[in-house]
């Protein structure tokens, strides 16, 4: 079905330049850009993003993390976009992702992994809209 997702390029990637690099896999993979902005979560904005987490012990740093610096949301729209961009994603941990993966190529821990991306069509929807008003996102016509 034809589905969108949303991605972060998390601090620790865009400091090392990879903005575009971590597109070109989207692309490649058929994923298209239907919305997209920089910008510098407060520790507000992180602690609602990521509010399912608040009870584990990593919270703390998973915020400290990403309000370190300057992270690209991202709406993408393809057929299955969930599970393909879990798939180029690659695991949580990048000692457990595969070969070729943005997690495997791009992210040495666990903390500071890379990029996100939402896990299921339900949670995509709701995270979306976290960061995309409707008049945001922009369907492809051509
Ligand atoms: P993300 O997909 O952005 O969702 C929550 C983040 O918490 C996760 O990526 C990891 O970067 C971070 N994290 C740190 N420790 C853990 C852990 N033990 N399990 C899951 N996520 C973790």
């Amino acid at each position: 079905a034809l589905e969108r997702t949303l991605s972060m390029i998390k601090p620790d990637a865009v400091g090392k330049n990879l903005i575009g690099a971590i597109y070109s896999r989207f692309e490649s993979a058929g994923l298209r850009i239907v919305a997209a902005k920089m910008m510098h979560l407060s520790k507000e904005q992180a602690e609602g993003f990521y509010a399912e987490h608040k009870e584990r012990p990593f919270f703390g740093a998973l915020v400290g993390f990403m309000t370190s610096g300057p992270i690209m949301v991202t709406a993408l729209e393809g057929e299955n976009a969930v599970l393909k961009h879990r798939e180029i994603m690659g695991a949580t941990n990048p000692a457990e992702a595969l070969a070729g993966t943005l997690r495997a190529d791009y992210a040495e821990t666990i903390d500071e992994n890379a990029v996100h991306g939402s896990d299921a069509v339900e949670s995509a929807g709701r995270e979306i809209a976290y960061f995309f008003s409707d008049e945001e996102l922009c369907p492809r016509t051509r």
